[in-house]
């Protein structure tokens, strides 16, 4: 007697085998998920090495903003910047204001050691712009532009640096953060994606940072799980890396610069292609997102020159996140196409049945669903289980292709 087979045999004529690669269709398609609505989504999973589950999402579009547009002159004293006003009312509507601080403060009392200029973050210098060279539907109308200019007050007949930056109302825990930017202007600035956790002490500080010194030479960037420095000045190697953007790619020119901070680990990308993972010095704990334009003629940022300015500029900024603060992830759900773009869209926390993707979708900002509520799966967040379907369809595929 010959022992049963263990291996199920596939079936091998050609009738079956159109049946097993029709069967596989509906699985297989299931790989290109459907577009969604992001209030059906329960939680949102990142590509990439640290795949991972996030509750909220928010999508930030500033291409359509064209009555909002217009770039505010540069004050002149350093007085006049610290006390300007929104640029337009999108800086104070409540939809913004729920979810971004537009900063204004000087570094008088809170310096950094080498700097060798006043500074004065404004919320003058935050504003959206319109696109001289729109030229057909596709390129954007405008963006939102991160302004820092090098002046002499004509008060006090200092040289100072007026900046910019905006900073998350509500601090996170753990998020992946991308935007579609470019940095231009004079060399001696510095233009940033950041996570930030506040201390007192600079080796309390936590921060995971992307940034553009605008004096390197066009095609480097940096990245920094901050502390970079130690009380003595002493630079902390480990803590950043000079890197070079792929596929040719200059910081001048429009990319998608994405920050994954997850557990342990931070890890960028430059459209869609990893650029460098760095587990060093991660950020533990809640932290705010910022974006900023700023110099302080020390030795990072370097002097701009008087009557110079460098531009951060954004098309749309997306994110998903963890947050344990009350308020996080709420409000703000304004789906504006007629009146030019979406401003936000978010997700309710509630549990994962329903989990979405903004990775695999043709259409920035609108999320597909990888697989849905009402399917009777239940507790997908952290497991691994849901992918199951792809894995057999794939394995499907494969055995009957031979
Ligand atoms: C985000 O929160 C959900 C729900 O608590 C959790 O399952 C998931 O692992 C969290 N994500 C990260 C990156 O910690
Ligand atoms: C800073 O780093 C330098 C070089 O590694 C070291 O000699 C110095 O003791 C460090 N200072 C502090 C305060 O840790
Ligand atoms: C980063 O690398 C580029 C290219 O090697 C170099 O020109 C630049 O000076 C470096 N910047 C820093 C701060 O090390
Ligand atoms: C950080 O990433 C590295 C490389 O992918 C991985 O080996 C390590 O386990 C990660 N750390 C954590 C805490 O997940
Ligand atoms: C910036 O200018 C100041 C004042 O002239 C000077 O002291 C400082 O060394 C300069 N900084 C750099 C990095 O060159
Ligand atoms: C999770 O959500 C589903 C669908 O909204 C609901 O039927 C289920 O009761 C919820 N489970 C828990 C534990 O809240």
């Amino acid at each position: 007697m010959t022992p049963p087979d263990p291996i199920p045999r596939w079936p091998t004529s050609l009738s079956s085998l159109v049946l097993l690669i029709a069967a596989t269709i509906p699985l297989a398609t299931a790989a290109t998920p459907p577009l969604t609505d992001h209030s059906k989504c329960g939680c949102f999973l990142t590509n990439g090495p640290e795949p991972r589950f996030f509750q909220f999402h928010d999508f930030w579009d500033f291409r359509g903003q064209t009555q909002n547009a217009g770039v505010p002159a540069i004050k002149a004293t350093a007085e006049a910047n610290k006390m300007a006003p929104f640029s337009s009312k999108y800086f104070s509507s409540q939809t913004w204001e729920k979810k971004w601080i537009t900063n204004f403060w000087d570094n008088q009392e809170n310096t950094r050691p080498d700097a060798t200029a006043l500074m004065v973050m404004s919320r003058n210098n935050v504003y959206l712009e319109a696109n001289a060279d729109s030229k057909s539907d596709s390129s954007p109308q405008t963006w939102l532009t991160l302004r820092t200019s090098r002046l002499k007050d004509p008060q006090t007949n200092e040289e100072f640096q007026t900046a910019a930056e905006i900073e998350s109302f509500h601090k996170v825990k753990f998020a992946s953060v991308r935007m579609l930017a470019r940095t231009i202007g004079a060399p001696g600035a510095i233009t940033a994606l950041f996570t930030y956790r506040h201390a007192d002490r600079l080796m309390d500080v936590q921060e995971s940072d992307f940034e553009v010194r605008t004096r390197d030479i066009d095609t480097t960037i940096h990245y920094t799980n901050q502390p970079g420095y130690n009380d003595t000045g002493d630079p902390i190697e480990a803590a950043t890396s000079n890197v070079t953007l792929p596929g040719g790619l200059r910081w001048t020119d429009w990319a998608v610069y994405r920050l994954d901070w997850t557990p342990g680990n931070s890890t960028w990308f430059v459209n869609g292609q990893q650029t460098l993972q760095k587990a060093f010095q991660a950020p533990r704990d809640d932290s705010k997102i910022t974006l900023n334009a700023w110099s302080d003629g020390g030795r990072w940022s370097g002097n701009m020159s008087l009557g110079e300015s460098a531009y951060l500029q954004v098309q749309w900024l997306e994110l998903v996140y963890n947050s344990t603060e009350s308020g996080a992830g709420k409000d703000g759900g304004i789906h504006k196409r007629s009146t030019g773009g979406r401003l936000v869209e978010r997700a309710e926390a509630k549990n994962c049945t329903a989990v979405c993707s903004i990775d695999e979708t043709p259409n920035t900002g609108q999320p597909v669903m990888l697989w849905g509520a009402g399917n009777g799966r239940r507790e997908m967040m952290g497991g691994a289980a849901g992918w199951i379907p792809y894995l057999v369809a794939l394995g499907l595929l494969w055995v009957s292709a031979r």
